[in-house]
């Protein structure tokens, strides 16, 4: 008997392990799950055939353009829980999230359209990445939501360096999660220079790590290559 349950415990903690199979919104909370016996996925996941973890990293790309309309509230829910199951030191989990409203949104877009000007007649933006960059002026590409992954200070630097790697992994869970469901982003820079932390009510000592903007993307962009991984790995004694 005691066999027969760890069999079966050990079936449901397998199973999910195929991501796309099982990415139920409520399962990773497990508050109406045991483990992962999960009873409410969506029929889009139903039909979303499984697809590997690297697929998905390799897969994914930024994105810059998005075709209009949002995102039901249950994905961005499911996002943010990915989020949340990033790990942290002490599993401290210690990031927040903003939703962007309409007239933070509006602040923001004024100081990236600005850059982008800067950036643009500086001359330094090689051709292939400027329809980008126009794209993310219209109103960031028509990205239908933008939230702030911001991470609290700890106790000393150490600290506060290891708060802001793990709110970092936060917002690539986000993202990578965002792009299994076929959802696109793009991370902007724009939301952790000073002047935007007041428009995102980041808190004192708080850190803006990431501003991904997201939506369903309009186009994929090539990929652009990486370099091999040996030219950066240093093999101890
Ligand atoms: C910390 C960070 C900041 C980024 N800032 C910007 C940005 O401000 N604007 C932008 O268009 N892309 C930004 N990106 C996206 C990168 O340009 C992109 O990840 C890179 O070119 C590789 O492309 P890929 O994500 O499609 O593989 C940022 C990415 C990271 C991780």
């Amino acid at each position: 008997m005691i066999i027969l349950g760890i069999l079966e415990y050990n079936t449901k903690l397998v199973r999910p392990f195929r991501p796309g199979f099982h990415t139920c919104t409520t399962c990773v909370s497990a508050s109406s799950c045991v483990v992962y016996g999960c009873s409410t996925t969506t029929s889009t996941d139903r039909a979303r055939p499984a697809r590997d973890v690297i697929e998905v990293i390799k897969g994914s790309r930024t994105i810059r353009a998005f075709t209009s309309g949002p995102i039901p509230e249950e994905d961005i829910n499911m996002l943010l829980e990915a989020a949340m199951w990033a790990p942290s030191h002490r599993n401290e989990q210690p990031w927040e999230f903003a939703r962007v409203g309409p007239e933070s949104r509006a602040k923001l877009l004024k100081m990236l359209q600005l850059k982008i000007d800067e950036l643009l007649n500086s001359g330094k933006v090689p051709e292939p990445a400027r329809p980008g960059l126009l794209s993310l002026k219209d109103d960031f590409g028509g990205a239908a939501q933008l939230i702030a992954v911001i991470a609290r200070p700890g106790a000393d630097i150490l600290g506060t360096q290891q708060n802001f790697a793990a709110t970092a992994g936060a917002a690539m869970n986000m993202q990578l999660a965002a792009w299994e469901k076929g959802i696109g982003s793009v991370w902007l820079t724009v939301g952790s220079v000073p002047p935007a932390k007041p428009i995102l009510q980041a808190k004192s000592g708080h850190t803006v790590v990431a501003l991904p903007a997201l939506g369903y993307p309009k186009e994929t962009p090539p990929a652009p290559p990486r370099e091999d991984f040996r030219e950066r790995v240093t093999e101890l004694p």
